[in-house]
């Protein structure tokens, strides 16, 4: 059995410190075997950002991957942009987008930051044809019965969360995941986890995301989620900060709002929940 905990979207510069305080308690009391963060570490990929992110990961004591999210290119300075977008991410580098092996199981990185697309909304995915390509050639040299686990910043498609993901070339990237048999693909970005099953024209494929550990919450209070692997299944449990039943986080049949469903008399907003915030720019 192989246990894993999959965080996304701390984003330092407005990062929750309970909910972090919180998260490293349970990495500290349960030892998972790997931790999956998959992107958006800092807010605006400013240098002090950075340095606060990579210790508390660093503190955390166990392996770990990070993906690169749309915040953690340089926001400011557009010719860091453009010509160095990851070299503030440096100080991880050994981490980032690396290839994690655990009994069975295969982590497998997918790139859907661009530095610069074709349309107004830069911090939207992609998924280039060289990215796809990359992926694809690693999952090709795994062992076969492999267990492959893809992890992405951006959902490829959508998963009917507040948030969206609009991911260019998402959908035909799920496709050729879903070929290859992928069990499933963990994304961030939208702030509000999920579980879903989608289906492609090369059979269905499990999409989960993990919310957020910032303050920049949307439906949801701050979570992560446990993902346990055994030779049966991949069991997702959605742990969330305040106490919000776990059955309310994962979200088979996604609410227009992707808000929990309320019980009967139950009050409009979660117990402890934030209300929901727009924030400027994702
Ligand atoms: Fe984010
Ligand atoms: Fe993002």
């Amino acid at each position: 059995m192989t246990r894993l905990f999959h965080i996304s979207d701390l984003h330092f510069g407005l990062e929750d410190r309970t909910a972090l305080g919180w998260f490293e308690d349970c990495v500290r009391r349960e030892a998972p075997d790997a931790i999956l963060i998959t992107g958006d570490l800092t807010m605006r990929a400013r240098t002090h950002e950075f340095v606060a992110a990579c210790a508390w990961i660093e503190g955390l004591g166990a392996p770990v991957t990070v993906e690169v999210g749309n915040h953690d290119l340089p926001y400011f300075n557009p010719l860091a942009r453009f010509f160095w977008p990851y070299e503030r991410i440096r100080g991880i580098e050994r981490l980032v987008e690396r290839e994690l092996d655990l009994a069975g199981v295969a982590v497998v990185p997918l790139k859907t930051t661009a530095r610069a697309q074709w349309r107004l909304d830069w911090s939207k995915g992609w998924v280039t044809d060289k990215a796809l390509a990359k992926t694809l050639a690693a999952i090709d040299a795994l062992p076969s019965r492999t267990v492959v686990l893809v992890t992405a910043h951006h959902p490829l498609v959508e998963a009917g969360t507040r948030g969206r993901a609009l991911t260019r070339g998402g959908e035909a990237a799920l496709t050729a995941l879903a070929a290859r048999g992928v069990s499933a693909v963990l994304t961030g970005h939208v702030h509000d986890a999920f579980d879903l099953v989608k289906e492609t024209t090369a059979g269905p494929i499990r999409m989960i995301g993990a919310g957020t550990l910032s303050k920049r919450i949307r439906s949801t209070p701050p979570s992560f989620n446990e993902l346990t692997l055994d030779a049966a299944a991949i069991t997702v449990r959605v742990r969330n900060l305040e106490h919000v039943p776990t059955s309310h986080m994962q979200i088979d049949d996604v609410p227009p709002d992707a808000l929990p469903p309320r019980e009967p008399g139950e009050p409009v907003a979660p117990v402890g929940a934030v209300p929901p915030v727009d924030p400027p720019v994702h």
